[in-house]
């Protein structure tokens, strides 16, 4: 069996150039390589495309390729499947799953959802198949608060599963909001200490911080936004210096987009690091997607009917989303 617990578990060949094997099969086998911003920086240089995870969703709806290989997690896989049923979907290790989407189990919801009779469903992307299924529009960190808005004002919505980003866009909009209490393990566990400890030492940087982190560090930030939007602040803005409060990965492209300023990862409560990495991201290495374009293996499969439920939420998204110019 080649696949051993989760992905391919296979030792390249001795002296094998594994960047330029890649490469090669990505042009033989016509596959494209689509990277979070969460990846290290070895696979972000090798990717076809890099993006937040509306950008990953588009891009995975449009391109011409036959075969996804997907550096990312599972959540973010399963909805470049969802919108690409014809291609093929490749994972590099099936355990890089996601501890926001494990935080709202289906059953759970389902019963949560009945609770609450009435409210239009409103999912982040970073749920499961199942719970995208039972999700009337799904929204990303980059359009939520668009989506939201995009509603008639008495609507009464539910929203899940992140309780950080339900209720930073319910004190923006002001909304009828029920929020389902789930979180990342990565976005709350920033020290605010520590990242005042920072500012102190960097009077000039500025604080910016990904939604998905808890109220005691969104109030001291100068910008909240996506990943895209934290890249695209940092890029246009005109301090010198930022401390960024999401996943460090993202300081890749900060840095390539502006080598002139200085970029500190906020530090999490307790790390080894000394930032805030998302272990699931990290599962994915070089080795792996060489591995996975090689034997065509970790493959995203979803049952037909379930695929073609969570299609229409995600749908609903990019359409929207089209419509805003997102
Ligand atoms: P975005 O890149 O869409 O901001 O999402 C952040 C995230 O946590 C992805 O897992
Ligand atoms: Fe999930 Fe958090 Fe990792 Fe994003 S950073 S993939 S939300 S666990």
């Amino acid at each position: 069996m080649l696949i051993k617990e989760g992905y391919v578990d296979h030792v390249p060949d001795e002296g094998v150039d594994i960047i330029a094997e890649i490469e090669r099969m990505k042009r033989e086998k016509n596959a494209i390589i689509l990277s979070h911003f969460y990846q290290t920086s070895d696979i972000q240089d090798i990717a076809d495309f890099i993006g937040d995870s509306l950008a990953l969703s588009q891009k995975a709806e449009s391109n011409s390729a036959d075969i996804i290989l997907f550096a990312g997690v599972k959540f973010m896989a399963e909805t470049a499947k969802i919108l690409a049923p014809q291609k093929r979907v490749l994972l590099p290790d099936l355990n890089a799953g996601c501890s926001l989407s494990d935080s709202c189990p289906p059953d759970e919801f389902s019963a949560f959802i009945e609770k609450h009779p009435g409210r239009t469903v409103v999912s982040y992307i970073n749920t499961s198949t199942e719970i995208k299924a039972l999700t009337d529009i799904i929204c990303t960190s980059t359009n939520a608060l668009k989506i939201i808005e995009s509603l008639p004002e008495d609507e009464k919505i539910i929203f899940a599963p992140d309780r950080n980003l339900g209720n930073y866009i319910k004190s923006q909009t002001n909304r009828d909001m029920i929020v389902w209490d789930g979180a990342c393990h990565v976005h709350e566990e920033f020290s605010l200490e520590a990242i005042l400890d920072l500012k102190r030492e960097n009077p000039d940087a500025k604080i910016i911080v990904h939604p998905e982190c808890e109220l005691p560090v969104r109030m001291v930030a100068d910008y909240i936004g996506s990943t895209s939007g934290l890249l695209k602040y940092s890029a246009t803005d005109n301090a010198g210096c930022y401390i960024v409060a999401t996943e460090p990965g993202i300081i890749h492209q900060m840095k390539k987009r502006s080598p002139e300023k200085k970029f500190i990862p906020a530090p999490a409560k307790d790390s080894t690091c000394g930032c805030s990495e998302c272990n699931f991201m990290k599962l994915i290495t070089l080795k792996k997607i060489y591995n996975t374009l090689k034997f065509e293996m970790p493959e995203i499969t979803i049952g037909e009917d379930l695929m073609k439920r969570a299609y229409k939420p995600i749908k609903r998204m990019l359409d929207i989303s089209a419509r805003l110019g997102l």
